[in-house]
Parts: C-alpha cells; sequence; structure tokens
C-alpha cells in the first residue's frame, strides 16, 4: 500500500529556516531521512517577508508573501514556524493547531509565554507541538528531559543557554576585557544583534529556563515573570577577582527544588567554582547541567545557536512530526504540577561576592562591616584594593539571605564613605554553608 504524501510548509527562511531548507535539499542525506520518516514528504511553500530578498539554497518557486494562504492550506500536515518573536508567529500556531496542522518551533519567546496552553491546543485536536530547538539550538536537550529522564526526579537544572553572553564573559575572563569591548567584539562577529538587550539583559537566558523547568518539574509555561538580572553590571575587576578566588562568572538560568514542593527559577550572573563541568563552557557555546537523585549530574554541552545546528534539531522534530502524522499519533504534552509553589528569589540563601568603592580613610571598614552585621549576613572573607579615588573592598559572604543581602547593598549605597556599590554576585555551589 503507498504511503501518504505529508505535506510541510516552512514559514521563516532566514537563519534557521534557510539552513533547514537546505538540509532538505541534499539530495545526499534524502534518502536516510525519507526512511527514517516511514513515508514521503513534500515542502509545499515557504513564507517570508521580503520576496525579493537573496536566499542561498532556497527555492525561489516555494517561497511566498502570503503566509495566511500556506497556513490555512487543507492539504497542510505539518508547518514549521521558524518566524520568531510573539506576532505573529503565535497566530499561525494557534490557526494550524486548530486546523489539526502539527507544528514546529524553535519560538523560545512564544513557548515561555504560552506553551502550555498550545500544547493543549495541540492535544485537542490531536496533533503535535515539537520545538526542540527553542533551547541550546543544536543540543537535544528537551527531548532528553522529555522521554530519556522522564522517569526521573531532578533536583536542579542549570545551564549557559546564552552564547552571546557566555562569548563576552569568556573574552572578559581570558583577556581582560571590558564589558564594552567584549561586546562590540560580539558584534562585529555577528554573536550579538544590534540591540543586545534581550541577550545581555537575561531576557532569552530566563524564557529558556522557564521552557527547561518545564520539562523539568511540570511548571507552567504561561508568561510568568521569573527573577532575571543581566550582566551589564559585571566588570572586569569583578572577573578578575572571580579568577584570583578560584571562580568564573557565567550567566546561569537555574530552576531547581526548593524543599518538598518549592521551585525556584531564575537567569543571573554566577561565580562558580572553576572545576565546575559548566566552568569550562567557554565562548559561544553552551551547556546545561541536569542533576538528578538516582542518575547524579548529567551535562549536555554543544552549538547553542547558529543556523545549522538550530535546523538539525529543527530536523529531528520535523521527522518525528511525520513518523507521527504516518501513524496517525502524537504526543502527549508534558503535565503540569499544580503541587508545586514558585519560591521567592529573595527568601533563597546563597554565599554572595559583593564588591564596593570606598573613600580611603579610616574608620570605612568598620562602618562597612557594621552595615553587613546589622542586616544578618556574615562575612566569610575580604579583599582591600587600591587607595585613594580607587579603593575598593570585596567581600565573600557567608550563606546568607537573598533578601538580607539586598538590604545590606542598599544600606551600603546610601552610607557616606561608599562612593558605589559595584557588584552583588550570587556564589553558586562553592564557599562556605
Ligand atoms: N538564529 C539562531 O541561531 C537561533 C537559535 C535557536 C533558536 N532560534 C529561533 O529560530 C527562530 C528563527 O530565527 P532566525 O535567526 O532564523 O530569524 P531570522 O534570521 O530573523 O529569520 C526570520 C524569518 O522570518 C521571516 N519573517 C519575519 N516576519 C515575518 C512575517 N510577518 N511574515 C512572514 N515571514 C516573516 C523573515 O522574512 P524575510 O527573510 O523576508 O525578512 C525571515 O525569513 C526564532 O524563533 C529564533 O528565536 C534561532
Amino acid at each position: 500500500m503507498n504511503k501518504p504524501v505529508i505535506r510541510v510548509g516552512i514559514i521563516g527562511a532566514g537563519n534557521v529556516g534557510s539552513a533547514l531548507v537546505q538540509l532538505l535539499g541534499d539530495s545526499s542525506r534524502n534518502e536516510a531521512l525519507l526512511d527514517a520518516a516511514t513515508g514521503p514528504f513534500e515542502l509545499v511553500g515557504i513564507g517570508v517577508h521580503d520576496l525579493n530578498k537573496r536566499r542561498k539554497g532556497v527555492p525561489k518557486e516555494l517561497l511566498t508573501a502570503d503566509v495566511k494562504s500556506l497556513v490555512e492550506r487543507d492539504d497542510l500536515d505539518i508547518l514549521v514556524e521558524l518566524v520568531g518573536g510573539i506576532k505573529p508567529a503565535r497566530i499561525y500556531i494557534e490557526t494550524a493547531l486548530r486546523r489539526g496542522v502539527s507544528v514546529v518551533t524553535a519560538n523560545k519567546s512564544l513557548m515561555a509565554e504560552c506553551g502550555t496552553e498550545l500544547a493543549q491546543l495541540a492535544h485537542q485536536n490531536g496533533c503535535d507541538l515539537f520545538y526542540e530547538a527553542a533551547v541550546g539550538g543544536g543540543i537535544p536537550i528537551l527531548r532528553a528531559l522529555r522521554t530519556s529522564l522522564a522517569g526521573e526526579r531532578i533536583t536542579r537544572v542549570m545551564g549557559i543557554v546564552n552564547g552571546t553572553t557566555n562569548f563576552i564573559l569568556t573574552k572578559m575572563s581570558s583577556e581582560g576585557s571590558s564589558f564594552e569591548t567584549a561586546l562590540k567584539e560580539a558584534q562585529s562577529l555577528g554573536y550579538a544583534e544590534a540591540d543586545p538587550s534581550a541577550d545581555v539583559e537575561g531576557f532569552d537566558a530566563a524564557a529558556k529556563v522557564q521552557i527547561l523547568s518545564s520539562l523539568a518539574f511540570g511548571t507552567e509555561l504561561s508568561g510568568e515573570e521569573i527573577t532575571r538580572e543581566g550582566i551589564t553590571g559585571v566588570r572586569s575587576v569583578d572577573v578578575e577577582f572571580a579568577r584570583r578566588s578560584g571562580y568564573v562568572i557565567k550567566l546561569l538560568g537555574v530552576a531547581e527544588r526548593i524543599a518538598k514542593s518549592g521551585i525556584s527559577r531564575r537567569a543571573h550572573p554566577a561565580m562558580i567554582p572553576m572545576e565546575h563541568p559548566l566552568a569550562s563552557v567557554h565562548g559561544a557555546m553552551n551547556a546545561v547541567f541536569v542533576e538528578g537523585e538516582r542518575s547524579g549530574p548529567l551535562m549536555w554541552l554543544g552549538q547553542g545557536a547558529g543556523g545549522e545546528p538550530t535546523a538539525t534539531a529543527v530536523l529531528g522534530d520535523l521527522l518525528d512530526a511525520i513518523r507521527n502524522r504516518v501513524s496517525g499519533r502524537h504526543n502527549v504534552p508534558f503535565s503540569v504540577d499544580r503541587t508545586l509553589h514558585s519560591v521567592p528569589t529573595g527568601e533563597l540563601e546563597s554565599v554572595f561576592y559583593i564588591s564596593i568603592d570606598v573613600l580611603d580613610k579610616p574608620g570605612v571598614l568598620a562602618a562597612v562591616a557594621g552595615i553587613f552585621g546589622d542586616n544578618g549576613v556574615s562575612i566569610q572573607s575580604m579583599e582591600q584594593s587600591g587607595f585613594g579615588d580607587e579603593a575598593r573592598l570585596s567581600f565573600l559572604t557567608h550563606m546568607a539571605v537573598t533578601d538580607h543581602v539586598a538590604n545590606t547593598v542598599k544600606d551600603l549605597s546610601t552610607h557616606r564613605s561608599v562612593d558605589s556599590v559595584g557588584a552583588c554576585i550570587r556564589v553558586i555551589d562553592g564557599g562556605t554553608k
């Protein structure tokens, strides 16, 4: 019996979409791909914004600017959304799912905003929603969480999930560059956008933490804000202090269980010990570190962005969607654990690094130490450097409640002996309890 032809539409032929079309058009790979998919498929159209743009390896005859008609084709089986952003991507995806058309997307912001709702919509309409490329580009971490680790009780997921910020922090650490110089270099190499705020302010990492957390712990994807701090306040002196003290500074996305039913989700810079597996993830690479009760520590490392690596993850999803279509199945969405509650970040305990620029005069150290003590924050070690206008005090605290540390920083910043508070960065998996 002849197998049905599965009809696929792609919207978006930019970095990822063009790479995907080229992968699909690579005749040396096609036979194996079709075998793997257990059925023939046909690319019926590629929706774009600008028909006149030059695109290498993308057949012109398949391009259309009438995306709505492509999405609403009666014979469409699978839609691959590679436009990005919330609007109009959400409308196209919802339209497809309501029509029973399976969707593959790489859209992290949309998934973090309304992924639970979209997954339910797919389920109700007997089709699939796949989004492996939304976290970690070419790293197959979501499928691992969804299938291989489905029976494991995961305690923490921690990732370097933004290549731009990891490139900047690596440059600051290895070459002593300032944040501004490292950002300019990232922009000139195409690692950072002209407007880098989504990356350097931690928005991108926060969206990815939400997606990782939903699969690891069953939290909802509903646009809930989570704790987010960027790396714009990290200075060369902080990176240098970290190095001298046996740490590196990384922008981490963290989702972890707190006690029995609490969960904490955050994206922020953190100092991690040099011997931690994540410390050796350099440049634009991404990595996700998972800790499970029985599996122990696990880590996935790879290219978190770039057209080809990301298109590979999209293609894996596309083949899964085709297989399901051919066999008349669809995936059941991840379950939401409603017994979990978000623990406010202010209640969490951590070791902190705090750096302050102070007036170089007698009595300052005692005054500053008094502020720590008054707020219930105990000092583990202190380093004094520079003199005159450059005088600086750098502290590592013992384990302290985040709210108490925030109050300490507030009091320090208004004290007459303090010029400015430079940095307040968590120390993860290091320091004393
Ligand atoms: N780039 C990466 O390394 C990477 C990694 C992981 C995930 N992702 C995700 O993958 C998705 C695509 O990223 P990308 O880097 O490929 O983006 P991109 O290069 O900016 O491409 C976006 C594509 O969407 C098309 N488009 C934009 N608005 C449209 C509209 N209103 N109607 C029809 N087409 C429209 C554009 O058309 P024109 O070409 O005509 O302008 C372009 O082809 C995003 O969700 C992104 O977050 C990207």
